[in-house]
């Protein structure tokens, strides 16, 4: 098993690429099923969990094959409509799949998705969507079996009580080649499905609202392959604004999502950095020591305080000047970071969705486990401000979300390797 080893102290100097966003490109690829010919996707990540979700699709017949950033998908020789239980269980998102399988086969059968390491991740509302669609869905051990009851679904008003992801996208998915139309009232805003939408869009699909919590899908009969961009990660942004405003340093990141990185960036700024934007670069300037929040961190869906930023923004406070105190909105188990960043000298005290991080002077490297993929990125975080070295073990969550992290931070002038 992989490790990092950090030497902390390091002041980040330097610019960045920001890779591909992770959270755009599963669904996207997902998305490449629906399609009758070839789909070129730009600005791929190489993540795991693409990996993962090609092997999704060549498993079901879609020819999936990378060359550096680009993956080229052949949806043309579709046959299978069944996802092995290990492939399922190698990644939450490969759940996905569901409504692209059901659109374009009008079946499939999956599993729920494994254990996750964010608490329980129930699908009654992607599923109950679906229902809504004229889909017909069976639970047997395990087993997720889905079948339309015509040809295509059919279109729906559909309501959600949460506004989720996953399950927005699934809606999309099994719509844009359902008879007529759905309407998604409370959908999710996030900007990776208005990038799944525009990639939809240049396949033929006809989906208006999103970015809106109302969208609306006009079913097509079938859609076509296209090329596109996909759009740069925003969490990995506010990873790498984190690790400088712990370590202290000067940044600029290039292919930057400026304007949907903001509810980041607007509490960073309470930190007392310099943050300066152009369309496409983030430039940020961080001295010895930031300041605590003053307003109370809660996440919220998009445009709110993302959850995802929540632990590397922690860590990185955690040597702040000042009380800082965040309020966990979206998952029941996502504090799990704390215990590491207790055991290198943090301050912070947990207590139900709250959590209250007093800064202190600084703190001093120990070994650590990722505990998942952005509380593992907030130990890096950590592990780049404090005194000594840190050695973080169970790196296989960190590379599910995060191109080659150790280059990254390398290239700014940090002291981190895998061993
Ligand atoms: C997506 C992101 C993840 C991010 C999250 C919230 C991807 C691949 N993952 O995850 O990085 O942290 O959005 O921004 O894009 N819920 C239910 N029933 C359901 C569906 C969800 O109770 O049927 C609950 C979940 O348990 C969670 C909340 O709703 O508490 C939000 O989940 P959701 O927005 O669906 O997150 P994901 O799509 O899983």
């Amino acid at each position: 098993m992989q490790r990092f080893i950090v030497n902390g102290g390091n002041r980040l100097c330097g610019e960045l690429t920001l890779q591909g966003s992770k959270n755009s490109a599963l669904p996207i690829m997902a998305a490449a099923l629906l399609c009758s010919s070839e789909c070129v996707l730009h600005g791929c990540p190489r993540l795991t969990d693409v990996y993962a979700a090609s092997r999704i699709l060549n498993h079901l017949g879609c020819r999936c094959s990378f060359s550096g950033h680009t993956a080229v998908i052949d949806p043309s020789q579709l046959s299978g409509t069944e996802v092995p239980e290990k492939l399922m269980h190698e990644m939450r998102s490969s759940i996905i799949f569901m409504g692209a399988m059901l659109g374009r086969m009008g079946e499939c059968t999956v599993s729920v998705p494994g254990g996750c390491e964010l608490g329980p991740r129930p699908i009654d509302m992607h599923l109950s969507a679906l229902r809504k669609m004229d889909v017909d869905i069976r639970e047997r051990g395990g087993r997720i079996i889905c079948r339309v009851s015509g040809k295509r679904a059919h279109g729906a008003k559909i309501s959600l009580n949460f506004p989720s992801v996953g399950a927005t996208e699934n809606i999309i998915l099994c719509a844009v080649t359902a008879e007529g139309e759905t309407v998604i009232n409370n959908a999710a805003r996030e900007p990776e499905i208005c990038d799944l939408c525009a990639f939809l869009r240049k396949c033929g699909a006809d989906i208006s609202g999103d970015g809106e919590s109302r969208i609306v899908i006009r079913g097509k009969e079938s859609l076509g392959g296209c090329g596109h961009t996909i759009m740069p990660d925003r969490i990995a942004a506010a990873t790498y604004l984190s690790m400088t405003a712990a370590a202290g340093g000067e940044i600029i990141l290039k292919n930057a999502c400026v304007p949907e990185t903001e509810p980041f960036l607007s509490v960073l700024e309470q930190t007392g950095c310099g943050v300066y934007t152009t369309a496409d670069r983030i430039y940020m300037r961080s001295g010895p020591r930031i300041k605590a929040v003053r307003d109370r961190i809660r996440t919220m869906p998009h445009p709110g305080f993302p959850t995802d930023a929540q632990a590397v923004l922690m860590a990185a406070l955690t040597t702040a000047e000042g009380t800082s105190v965040f309020e966990e909105n979206i998952f029941d188990c996502r504090y799990r970071h704390t215990d590491a960043l207790i055991k290198m000298g943090a301050d912070i005290q947990v207590l139900g969705k709250v959590a209250v991080v007093k800064g202190v002077e600084k703190l001093n490297g120990a070994p650590v486990e990722a505990t998942d993929l952005r509380g593992g990125a907030a130990m890096v975080c950590a592990a780049l401000s404090a005194e000594g070295t840190t050695e973080i073990s169970m790196i296989n969550h960190i590379d599910r979300g995060y191109e080659n992290m150790e280059e990254a931070v390398k290239a700014l002038g940090g002291d981190m390797i895998r061993v």
